[in-house]
Formats: structure tokens, C-alpha cells, sequence
């Protein structure tokens, strides 16, 4: 089976990406690639992000390997928090906080429009090659739910009447943004 080292400290997005590419593709995560340290993620884009993460475990490994960046765009704060979606409350700062920051931002908005982007970033015998997932759906005034991480209790997909805090992960991969990103780079690998 194909391995790919995923270049990410989040557990949940292991776990997520994981169970996506079952059967497919082995995802060692950095720790288990004996990697460990703070990923640099400086660049003004969702695919410049990616590509600096992934560059950053070829360079050590020389292993297959891609990386993730994702985005909160709402509508009505122009796209923001976008990039800077980890960060929107100050560096260090928690999940929490970035929710209250945002519900904040909106208060008294009737435009609640936000979409989630990622960009996958793939780096195979050192070429990069891109994958993007987009969902659409609003901000919720309050939180719900306590499944997932960051905005999930309070991002709710179009067409459904739940946030993502409150779906399965099966349902959440199923529609989310890195769930179609995932699905293009699963895609991608089964027709090689
Ligand atoms: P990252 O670049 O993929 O680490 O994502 C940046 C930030 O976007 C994260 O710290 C979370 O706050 C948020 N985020 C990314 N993916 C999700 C998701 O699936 N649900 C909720 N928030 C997310």
C-alpha cells in the first residue's frame, strides 16, 4: 500500500483523513514518521501554506508526503478569517476563542455566509500537485454540538439543519472541505 506521511500536529485531522483514505493509502502521522517540531506556516495563502508544510517533511524524509491548509471565509468580513483562520483571536490562542471572536465580529449581521476551503498540497518525487474542497453554509449565532474542532459548533453546511459539531465524522468527511479535497487526492492516487 501506497504511504504518505501527513504533515500535520492536529490528532483530529489525522483521524479524519485517515478513515477517508482506509484501504488506500497508509497515513503515518509526523510522530509516527519521527518527526516532531513546529510546522513553519507563513505564507499569505491557503496553497502557499500547504506547499511550505508538505516542502517541509520532503526536506527531512524524502518520503511521499502532503499537507493540508483550510480556511473560514466569511462573506460578510471579506473572506476573513480565511488564512489566518488558527490564529483570528492572537497567536496561542484556543478553539473558544476564535469562536468568540467571530460570533463577536458578527453580532447583529444578517449575512451569516462562510464557506470552508482547503487546499492539499501533495508532494510525490518532490513535484507538487494541488487538491481543493469547498463547502458553503452559514455561521450559527450560538454554538452547537461537540463533535470536531474550531468552528464546527458553529458552521452549518447548506442543506442541513445540524452543524458540523453535531454530525458524524462519516457524515461530516463525507461533505466537508477537506473531505472533497481528500476525496480528489484519493482520486488522483487510485487512477496511477
Ligand atoms: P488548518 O490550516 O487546516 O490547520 O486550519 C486552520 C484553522 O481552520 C484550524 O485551526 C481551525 O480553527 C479551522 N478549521 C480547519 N478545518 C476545520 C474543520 O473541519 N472544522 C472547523 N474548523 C476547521
Amino acid at each position: 500500500m501506497k504511504r504518505l506521511i501527513f504533515a500535520t500536529n492536529n490528532k483530529h485531522k489525522v483521524q479524519e483523513v485517515r478513515a477517508a483514505l482506509q484501504g488506500h493509502v497508509e497515513v503515518v502521522s509526523l510522530a509516527e514518521a519521527g518527526l516532531a517540531g513546529e510546522i513553519p506556516e507563513t505564507a499569505d495563502t491557503l496553497q502557499g501554506n500547504a506547499l511550505q508544510k508538505a516542502q517541509w517533511v520532503w526536506e527531512r524524509t524524502h518520503t511521499d508526503c502532503f499537507a493540508d491548509d483550510t480556511g473560514l471565509e466569511v462573506d460578510a468580513l471579506d473572506g476573513a478569517p480565511g488564512v489566518y483562520s488558527a490564529r483570528y483571536a492572537g497567536e496561542h490562542c484556543s478553539f473558544d476563542d476564535n469562536i468568540d471572536k467571530l460570533l463577536a465580529a458578527l453580532d447583529g449581521k444578517t449575512d451569516r455566509k462562510a464557506d470552508f476551503r482547503t487546499v492539499i498540497c501533495l508532494i510525490e518525487n518532490g513535484e507538487p500537485r494541488y487538491f481543493e474542497g469547498r463547502v458553503d453554509g452559514h455561521i450559527l449565532t450560538e454554538r452547537h454540538g461537540a463533535e470536531g474542532f474550531g468552528y464546527d459548533p458553529v458552521f452549518m453546511p447548506d442543506r442541513f439543519a445540524v452543524s458540523f459539531a453535531e454530525m458524524p465524522l462519516d457524515v461530516k468527511n463525507s461533505i466537508s472541505h477537506r473531505g472533497l479535497a481528500v476525496a480528489k487526492l484519493k482520486e488522483y492516487l487510485e487512477a496511477k
